[in-house]
């Protein structure tokens, strides 16, 4: 018998953190604050206007780019919070979540031997899809303990070969934002190149503090060369439905349709219909930051234990606290730690470099219910370096 020889692709990662903690969490009937997720069911009218679509004519193959009224939903959506108009026949393309929508953009473009510029802590699709699609990951690390850009180092790693720069605001796993000062640096290093930018912000609606949200969608010299990512997994508490989009102007859009009809073609056709009815009313994600502001503050005001340092999240729903007084373990160790000993789940924020960087930060994710925060709460307060 041959014995075939298998070649991977990806032979350098193996199954995601993500699935490892919660498993984990699992095992160990543990508080899950480590893969990001809500807790808590969503809006009974969302599910009200599904359980309709279920029950409706709309069970078929839906329209290639996504269907007519959630396209345009999505208009009003870029309308209301970036004051741009977009196509929805052109320039909009709804996928499953937006781990689709950023492989299609990868896959559509980078090719072998190609460089994409990317930021670490990167969250953890980016690379893969890089790297299976033969292009080269060129990081640059943001800078530590602000995880801001350096932008000169950008600079200094644009070369001729550079595709595409992935940026992502709010920012998993930091809760770092952008600010309009970074994404004029950015216009000014792409500047008279052909360089693409996907920009991933599935976190757009949970910015806090009054922060801006700055989308690529708000800058014209961005918007042209710009493939923007967002999911509706997040903004209407639904991550299992797995429906997100891409907006691009048609030019890119184009190139990027193609490789969405070959690789799923279509996705969820009832979702499809629901989502665009409820996000009908803007304040379902206009009152997202809100609500989203509530869970950190309720959060992080209940910590109270001198050994544990908070690091401020001004997006997303993680935040990142340092146990470096309480333990010298490695992250990775120290996250196991938690969940085997304490039953407390979370995220060591090393598996997000791709050199497995320490700083001794656990990411913890505060979409949950407030009971599930503060049991989590009693576990953190009761750490202590003994
Ligand atoms: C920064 C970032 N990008 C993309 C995704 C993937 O989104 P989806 O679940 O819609 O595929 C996530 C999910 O956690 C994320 O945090």
């Amino acid at each position: 018998m041959h014995n075939i020889r298998i070649e991977d692709k990806l032979s350098n990662f193996g199954t995601t953190i993500f699935t490892v903690m919660s498993s984990l969490a699992q095992k160990h009937n543990a508080i899950n604050l480590s893969q990001g997720f809500p807790d808590f069911q969503p809006d009974p009218h969302l599910i009200e206007i599904a359980q309709k679509y279920m029950d409706s004519p709309f069970q078929q193959y839906a329209p290639m780019p996504g269907t007519a009224d959630l396209r345009e939903t999505i208009t009003e959506i870029v309308q209301n919070c970036y004051n741009r108009k977009i196509n929805p026949d052109t320039e909009i393309t709804i996928t499953a979540g937006a781990t689709q929508a950023i492989y299609t953009a990868i896959a559509a473009f980078v090719q072998s031997g190609d460089e994409v510029i990317l930021f670490e802590p990167a969250y953890d699709c980016y690379a893969p899809a890089i790297i299976v699609n033969g292009g080269i990951p060129v990081y640059c690390e943001l800078q530590y303990p602000d995880f801001k850009i350096n932008w000169d180092e950008v600079r200094s790693k644009v070369s001729p070969k550079t595709k595409m720069i992935i940026i992502n605001t709010p920012h998993n796993p930091t809760g770092a934002v952008l600010s309009a000062a970074d994404m004029l640096h950015l216009i000014e290093i792409i500047k008279n190149t052909n360089i693409l930018i996907l920009s991933d912000e599935v976190y757009e609606h949970i910015i806090f503090d009054n922060l801006q949200h700055e989308s690529v969608l708000r800058f014209d010299e961005l918007f042209e060369r710009s493939i923007m990512v967002s999911s509706f997994g997040k903004t209407i508490h639904t991550t299992g439905w797995k429906i997100g989009y891409l907006i691009a102007p048609e030019k890119i859009m184009s190139v990027l349709r193609k490789v969405h009809q070959f690789l799923i073609f279509a996705v969820n056709h009832p979702l499809q219909k629901t989502i665009a009815e409820y996000l009908k009313n803007p304040q379902h994600y206009l009152s997202l930051k809100t609500f989203y502001q509530k869970k950190r503050d309720f959060f992080i005001s209940r910590i109270q234990n001198p050994f544990l340092k908070i690091f401020p999240s001004k997006g997303t729903y993680f935040v990142l606290l340092d146990y470096s007084t309480i333990s010298t373990k490695k992250d990775t160790e120290f996250a196991i730690e938690l969940v085997e000993k304490h039953k407390l789940a979370s995220i060591p924020m090393s598996v997000f470099y791709h050199q497995k960087k320490d700083y001794h930060l656990l990411r913890f994710c505060f979409a949950k219910k407030e009971e599930t925060l503060l049991q989590a709460v009693e576990i953190l307060n009761q750490l202590n370096p003994s």
